[in-house]
């Protein structure tokens, strides 16, 4: 039979206290609903059904370009008003293929695990629950089983008399039912409960009216199936996030200082042999080469870096591509578009921006190299920087091979150095250079001897 799945993601979120509707809250740096969408759509189903509300049409809007190439499987469901779980999946079901079977998952449980819907989605009852033994089960509905372990039903929280609340198996809400079967049991379902809403849990007592066998499968990982009501839960499902971010990279071979210690927030993909070592931040798209090693403190974002390169500690990288065997840091940063050729050093508190340093170039102290282009093995002095910007543009410094920037230098853009030129230290070059010389601007140095200076004399 195929499969569609039916996405709840109309609640409120008010324990979230935020304009952002809950399911825009990032996870890894990641809308948590696209967390659900992106597992949603490994199961291959033939359609996803996303039942939105509050704020519904700025859910749509960021999510529908993350998704652009599965649009066509992607129909959205509008709640206007949130009454109840099994409310919101009647409200789908018109639109369900009669001859599919339904999962339905939830915005607000993000880190659901792909092994554990597959093994749910094998089950062959008629309906199939998701159910897990968290170390604290309080809030969710619970487990009801018969003498002989078949389950009955499912009570919630508030609705549990003291023994019930006993019970450690708790639901996870996640369900997979014919969408025939699914449809009637939804049908039967009333508001007769303490929150006078239609609990789509009540299918699973009516199933078992019917003369159903309800599988029960036991979720691997608890804290993966928590839902988020709260910034507190929030911040704990990040943690789960980043323990399972940080073991995948451990899996593929990175060692991690400190796997508590790293904050993965994208994809990242490493060679082998790496080393990150702690407080590390990766975000949006990062790719390492082989031998690479991340000191303490880095922030890196949207990077590609080559092999064999070292980032020493405190340095922040965005959108910058690194050859192999470059050196930056400590207390470096690459701002977008910096691309640094093979054996590249970038030492401490130097700023590249928009600039392209080529093969065995160097910048190793305080340094700002704006819009600028750099040849091979050219030597960028202590505190010398490029005068991109006039007040109101932008301007480009070319230098070419084997330039030697004298310290203090400013270049005062749009300006070019061909190869092999000396600048000497604290010039102000404002005029192209273009055969090797040697150029100074600096006034001459003169010295006066046996010059006093001046004194104060003594208050009486
Ligand atoms: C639900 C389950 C509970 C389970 C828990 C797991 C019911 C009645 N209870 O409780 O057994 O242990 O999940 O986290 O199903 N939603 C809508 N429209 C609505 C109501 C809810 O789209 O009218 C969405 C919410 O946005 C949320 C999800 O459904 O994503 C769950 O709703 P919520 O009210 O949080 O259910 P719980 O009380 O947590
Ligand atoms: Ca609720």
């Amino acid at each position: 039979m195929p499969l569609e799945v039916i996405i709840l993601a109309a609640g409120r979120g008010t324990r979230m206290h935020s304009d952002l509707p809950k399911v825009l809250h990032p996870v890894g740096g990641k809308p948590m609903l696209s967390h659900v969408l992106g597992t949603a759509l490994s199961l291959e189903p033939t359609r996803i059904h996303v039942v939105i509300g509050h704020g519904g049409e700025s859910v749509r809007a960021a999510m529908e370009p993350l998704f652009a190439t599965a649009a066509d499987r992607f129909n959205w469901v509008v709640q206007t008003e949130q009454n109840g779980t099994g409310h919101a999946v009647r409200l789908a079901m018109p639109d369900v293929d009669t001859k599919s079977r339904c999962l339905i998952l939830y915005g607000d449980v993000p880190l659901v695990s792909q092994d554990d819907l597959h093994s749910l989605c094998r089950a062959e009852a008629a309906l199939a629950i998701l159910t897990a033994s968290p170390s604290d089960p309080s809030g969710l509905g619970r487990i009801l089983r018969d003498g002989v372990g078949n389950i009955t039903g499912i009570v919630e929280q508030r609705d549990a008399s003291p023994g019930q609340l006993a019970i450690g198996e708790i639901n996870t809400g996640i369900l997979l039912g014919s969408a025939t079967d699914l449809a009637r049991w939804l049908n039967g379902i009333d508001r007769g409960n303490m929150q006078g809403e239609y609990y789509l849990t009540d299918v699973v007592s009516l199933a078992t009216a019917d003369g159903e066998t309800v599988h029960g499968e036991t979720a691997q990982d608890p804290d993966r199936f928590l839902g988020i009501n709260s910034r507190g839960e929030l911040a704990m499902a990040e943690r789960t996030f980043q323990r399972l971010a940080a073991g995948a990279l451990m899996e593929a071979g990175v060692t991690l200082m400190d796997p508590a210690r790293i904050d993965i927030r994208g994809e990242t993909r490493f060679g082998r042999d790496c080393v990150v070592d702690v407080n590390v931040v990766l975000e949006g798209v990062v790719e390492v080469g082989d031998g690479v090693n991340i000191g303490p403190g880095c922030v890196i974002r949207d990077a590609r870096i080559g092999n064999h390169c070292r980032i020493h500690p405190h340095s922040v990288l965005e959108n910058a591509e690194l050859g192999n065997h470059c050196q930056v840091g400590p207390f470096a940063r690459l701002r977008p578009d910096s691309r640094l050729g093979d054996h590249v050093r970038v030492g401490n508190f130097v700023e590249v921006k928009n600039s392209e340093l080529a093969e065995g170039s160097k910048a190793n102290h305080l340094a700002y190299i704006g819009d600028s282009t750099l040849g091979r093995n050219t030597n960028f002095g202590a505190g010398a920087i490029t005068c991109n910007y006039d007040g109101a543009r932008k301007h480009r410094t070319v230098i070419g091979d084997d330039v030697f920037v004298g310290s203090d230098s400013q270049l005062v853009a749009p300006v070019r150095i061909a190869d092999g030129v000396t600048i000497g230290a604290g010039t102000t070059v404002t005029r192209d250079v273009d055969q090797p010389a040697l150029v100074v601007s600096r006034a001459r140095q003169v010295s006066y001897p046996g010059w006093k200076r001046p004194t104060r004399k003594p208050d009486r």
